[in-house]
């Protein structure tokens, strides 16, 4: 049971973070607007993508813990908790986010089931292993912040897009209890083929369980490697007129 006292530490701690931070594109903001339009964690369409995937398929995975891989607003560390997770860990590399996670989950008094981890990808988490594991990582292949609305560590995932990614998938098989599962968010352009490979190699396998196409900002078209353009044009982006469009999977991993 979450104690009063707690909770006051966790609304006074909620005004304390009305701090200003900046966006993607530079613009500074308040902290503490969560769900307004200037909020720099407000969910996106991956977002809401893998919500829909953890729902269609919390039947098929324990309850034990869960872990999310890159909290943001916690919308998705939230929605875990709202699924019976009993045990619920968040990371971000970002301290902002962690201050929004937290404001997030004592709002909705999920609070006392958390833990909350400010570092990059595995190092804050040890050896734990977990029953569910979701992670939206930042994966646009960018060189410079690519989203104009949200944080600047929000969706810039180097040259090829695998920057975070790599090394989540090489450390995934560690951290995924026997039966456990992972869903994550996979840009088709970043190449599903090295993401099965490192997968492979650890004995898990992936599925996509859910494929949607979502329009690309002018922003990121703009920053959008062209190499990688190149490559995956009609093979994952497509363009038509002046619109560029990227396909987007959730996958599914389990061990074999
Ligand atoms: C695309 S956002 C997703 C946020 C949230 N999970 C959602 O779906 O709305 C990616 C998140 O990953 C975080 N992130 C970026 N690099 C990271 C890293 N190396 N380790 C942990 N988190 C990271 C960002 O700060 C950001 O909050």
């Amino acid at each position: 049971m979450q104690r009063d006292s707690d909770r006051a530490n966790g609304h006074a701690e909620r005004e304390a973070n009305l701090n200003q931070m900046q966006t993607g594109s530079g613009a500074t903001v308040a902290l503490a607007e969560p769900g307004s339009i200037r909020d720099p964690f407000r969910p996106s369409d991956y977002t809401g993508m893998i919500l829909h995937a953890m729902r269609l398929r919390a039947p098929t995975f324990g309850r034990g813990s869960g872990l999310d891989m890159g909290v943001g607003s916690g919308v998705l560390l939230a929605a875990l908790g709202m699924l019976g997770v009993d045990r619920l860990v968040g990371v971000d590399i970002d301290a902002n986010a962690i201050a929004a996670t937290r404001n997030l989950l004592c709002d909705l008094d999920l609070l006392d089931r958390a833990q909350l981890l400010h570092g990059s990808i595995w190092q804050p988490v040890g050896d734990e292993r977990f029953d569910i594991v979701v992670a939206n990582l930042p994966h646009f292949a960018a060189t410079a912040p690519s989203d104009p609305d949200h944080s600047p560590h929000w969706s810039m995932g180097g040259a090829d897009g695998r920057r975070q990614l790599d090394p989540f998938l090489a450390g995934l098989g560690a951290h995924l209890k026997h039966g456990g599962v992972a869903l994550i968010t996979h840009n088709a352009f970043v190449g599903l083929a090295d993401t099965r490979a490192t997968l492979a190699d650890q004995g898990l396998r992936a599925e996509a369980v859910l494929s949607t196409t979502v329009s690309l900002h002018p922003t990121k078209t703009a920053l959008l490697e062209p190499g990688i353009r190149e490559k995956y044009m009609d093979d994952g982006i497509s363009r038509v007129g002046p619109y560029e469009f990227a396909d987007v999977h959730i996958l599914e991993i389990r061990h074999r």
